[in-house]
């Protein structure tokens, strides 16, 4: 099948995936086949995938397992390791809307595939997952894409990796409710390991680009809490639509903002309020700011990239008005640490996580360094990662 890539596990992970399949035979019996999807971090290009322009997120060494087995009883049984708490449906009575709740998401993935024609027979399921919550991390999105892999292997449907990142995000947008675009799905499913990936939102072309040995990817959470179902991702979403569609009563083959050049939002920005021309301004800088910086990477122009990241995150903070104190605080500290390549806060905004490029060598000491300089700052304790670069989802074989 498409989505079965031969990835070479860690024993780590092999254990890990065997504890799922030990929770999910203790909860249900049955002998569970494991999915794994990770999570990611976005190196560049913030609020572009809507507009259909560029992104260059990795995918994360964090992730969710899905495990899978047939039932016979005509029900759906879901368990949530992390919730410790199950939800259980007769399969021809699944709720037909959200309930703002967990379930929501591996529901929503079973309703897209409903929606596809792909029915999936009555099923048992453990989900168990690492990415930190509301972090910009997108544990939703690992959510969807394991649970997708699993149900697609139950009903024995083949689909490409692209169009289960489309399914998922349609279950997130109608179903959950969050209107999302297309990144953390498609990096889901796509990831590659010690590679960032420049995905164009529009065609959904990509390419990957590695990231060199002797450098870290270190994730500093701020510890305030991320949500894009909350109102400012829609709001800023809005706004954006608002600009582009005054952009198109001037040149109607702008259909995404993707499509405007600098010079269109400099001819037409005196019919924008204010914000919204800051917005666009965002948009379509970042989107320039994001292929430059993957050829940067491509090239090994790190310097470039490092700079192309700091005018990122002035652009989020100052023009898209999408950070906060706190991520401000972490990107100005890093900054002023040995060793740094490029720091921003990474995501959909208002909190969560920065992405730093670190030298290797020294990226220990840059954690220590960042932590301490945040608590100075701000009395919070960070949880600071270090990261790999990883494959996209996939089966992971528990053996024996
Ligand atoms: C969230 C959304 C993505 C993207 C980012 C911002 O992660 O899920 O689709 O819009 O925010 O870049």
């Amino acid at each position: 099948m498409v989505w079965e890539m031969k990835v070479a596990e860690s024993e780590e992970k092999m254990l890990a995936a065997s504890l799922v399949a030990e929770i999910h035979e203790k909860h249900f019996g049955g002998d569970p086949r494991v999915f794994l999807a990770p999570g990611r971090v976005n190196l560049i290009g913030e609020h572009t995938d809507y507009a259909g322009g560029f992104v260059m997120p990795a995918a994360i060494d964090f992730g969710t397992f899905a495990s899978i087995s047939a039932r016979s009883d005509g029900r759906v049984e879901i368990w949530s390791e992390n919730f410790a708490e199950g939800v259980t449906y007769a399969a021809d009575e699944l709720p037909k809307a959200r309930k703002e709740h967990w379930s929501d998401y591996p529901l929503g993935v079973l309703w897209a595939l409903r929606e596809a024609g792909i029915e999936v027979p009555p099923f048992s399921m453990v989900l168990d997952g690492n990415v930190p919550l509301g972090a910009g991390l997108s544990s939703s999105a690992s959510v969807e894409v394991a649970a997708a892999l699993a149900l697609l292997s139950l009903a024995g449907a083949k689909m490409e990796r692209s169009a289960i990142a489309k399914l998922c995000q349609r279950a997130e947008n109608e179903y959950v409710g969050a209107s999302c675009g297309i990144m953390d799905q498609f990096i889901a499913c796509h990831g590659a390991e010690d590679h960032s990936l420049l995905l164009d939102c529009r065609s959904l072309e990509f390419r990957l680009a590695p990231i060199p040995r002797h450098v870290s990817l270190v994730i500093a959470n701020t510890m305030v809490k991320h949500s894009i179902a909350g109102g400012e991702y829609g709001i800023r979403r809005a706004e954006v639509e608002e600009g582009t569609a005054i952009l198109r009563q001037h040149r109607p083959e702008i259909g995404l903002l993707r499509d405007a050049t600098p010079e269109d939002l400099e001819r037409w920005s005196g019919e924008m309020p204010e914000n919204v021309m800051r917005r666009c301004r965002h948009i379509i800088t970042e989107n320039l700011r994001t292929v430059a910086a993957a050829d940067a990477l491509a090239a090994g122009k790190l310097k470039k990239l490092g700079d192309l990241m700091a005018a990122a995150h002035v652009s989020y903070r100052d023009d898209f008005e999408a950070s906060c104190e706190e991520a401000d605080i972490m990107v100005e500290a890093a900054q002023g640490l040995p060793g740094l390549i490029g720091a921003r806060l990474t995501g959909g905004g208002f909190g969560g996580c920065t992405v730093n490029l670190v030298e290797g060598a020294v990226a220990a000491q840059f954690m220590e360094q960042l932590r301490e300089e945040y608590r100075a700052a701000t009395g919070m304790a960070a949880e600071i990662y270090c990261c790999r670069a990883s494959a996209g989802a996939h089966e992971v074989e528990i053996g024996g």
